[in-house]
């Protein structure tokens, strides 16, 4: 049968949602926004390859984390406004496809279902968007919140009734449909907002229905729901660990993965990062993998003086293998002596790198242990990790 090849933009500024890394970098249950509506197309059995569209700073990593997606064939660069990205994309579309499945990546929760309803009637009839009836009344309001007017949300026409509807995506076309669209339609008229617009001039558009769960991530309040949606069911876990070191005169101290000045370090078979180590164990916990000890022997030469800041990156990779993404770990450090506050900001950066997550799902407090026990006597420092991950 003629291919299919879903076309997914993800090449917007996000300037609604307001995060200049673009919202469809947003994370949830620690995986980006654009790699859940990729998965979405790499799992459908109907969807034979992937193109997509991005922003030209996002080309280089992209390219490089699509290769965990074997139907993903092109990574491209979008344009200023959508349409232009779309056309971009399309010259990507390779001859054997004859059909494409255009698709906001900022729609997340696309379901196998709607895909699949939209692929279908768009083999029967060249062009399907999946649409939803209106709840509520439309009114056009001006600049100072005044009603001008309101939209019918009924329209009798040539004896029929027609009914006002929000569209979303995936829109499927056959592709010479759609790139003659594109060659016709003249863009002076106004940017179109979606690709239907362009064909529905001079090829019936057919509407099939559409996913009130398919929402697209717009606005900041919008990620909560998404969150909602696409995590539910999902399995959350979580992991407990502690490390302890005893002081050593002549070493470095090594603390959340940042030197820390101070006159005495810790002792250890590794750098003895004693932060480092208690959430590596609960990461490795909460995954139900053993600890850090199993992973990383510390009768191995291979891992004397290891620097801590790559074994939890070795640890994690491997927790990532198994599908987990991190929600946040949370820890508390023991010691009396030196005092750690100051440096808590550049430990919380330097592991949210390590972890490749926001600074704000890696909390760090520090406390003293009011001078009692080998903590008090400063014999050495302990530290408390919890971590949630979600699967
Ligand atoms: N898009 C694109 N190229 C553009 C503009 C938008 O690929 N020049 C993509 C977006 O990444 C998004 C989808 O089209 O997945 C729908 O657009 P929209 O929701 O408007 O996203 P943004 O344009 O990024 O957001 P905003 O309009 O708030 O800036
Ligand atoms: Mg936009």
């Amino acid at each position: 049968m003629a291919g299919t090849c879903a076309l997914i933009l993800a090449a917007g500024k996000g300037e609604r949602f307001g995060r200049t890394e673009g919202k469809v970098w947003s994370l949830v249950g620690g995986v980006p926004v654009l790699w859940w509506a990729v998965r979405a197309f790499q799992e459908h059995p109907e969807v034979d390859r992937i193109v997509l569209v991005v922003r030209e700073q996002d080309l280089p990593r992209l390219r490089e984390q699509a290769a965990s997606f074997d139907k993903v064939i092109a990574v491209v660069r979008g344009g200023r406004e959508r349409w232009e990205s779309v056309r971009l994309g399309l010259e990507a579309v390779p001859a054997q496809d004859r059909w494409v499945l255009v698709h906001d990546a900022a729609r997340a929760a696309v379901s196998a279902e709607l895909i699949s309803r939209v692929l279908h009637t768009t083999r029967q009839t060249g062009a399907a968007i999946p649409a939803l009836r209106i709840p509520d009344t439309v009114k056009w309001v001006n600049a100072a919140g005044v009603v001008q007017q309101t939209l019918p949300r009924h329209r009798h026409a040539g004896g029929e009734t027609w009914q006002l509807m929000t569209v979303q995506t995936p829109q499927g076309f056959a592709v010479d449909i759609l790139r003659e669209a594109y060659e016709r339609y003249d863009f002076r008229e106004g940017a179109p907002t979606d690709d239907a617009m362009l064909v529905e001039r001079f090829y019936p558009v057919n509407v099939v229905p559409g996913d009130p769960r398919n929402i697209k991530l717009t606005y900041p309040e919008d990620l909560a729901r998404l969150e909602a949606i696409l995590l539910k069911g999902v399995e959350t876990r979580i992991g407990f660990g502690y490390d302890v070191h005893p002081f050593a005169e002549g070493r470095r101290l090594m603390l959340g993965g940042i030197e820390v000045p101070s006159p005495k370090g810790l002792a250890g078979h590794s750098d003895a990062d004693v932060v480092l180590h208690a959430i590596t164990d609960a990461l490795l916990g909460a995954a139900g993998m053993d600890d850090i000890g199993t992973h990383f022997p510390n009768t191995d030469p291979a891992y004397r003086d290891a620097d801590s800041a790559e074994l939890l990156r070795l640890a994690w990779a491997q927790v990532r293998e198994r599908g987990w993404g991190l929600v946040n770990v949370d820890v508390t450090v023991l010691a009396e002596t030196p005092r750690l506050r100051p440096h808590v900001p550049a430990m919380r950066e330097r592991i949210a790198t390590v972890l490749q997550v926001d600074a704000d799902r890696v909390n760090i407090k520090a406390t003293t242990n009011e001078r009692m026990g080998f903590i008090g006597r400063e014999e050495g420092i302990a530290c408390y990790a919890i971590a949630t991950l979600r699967r």
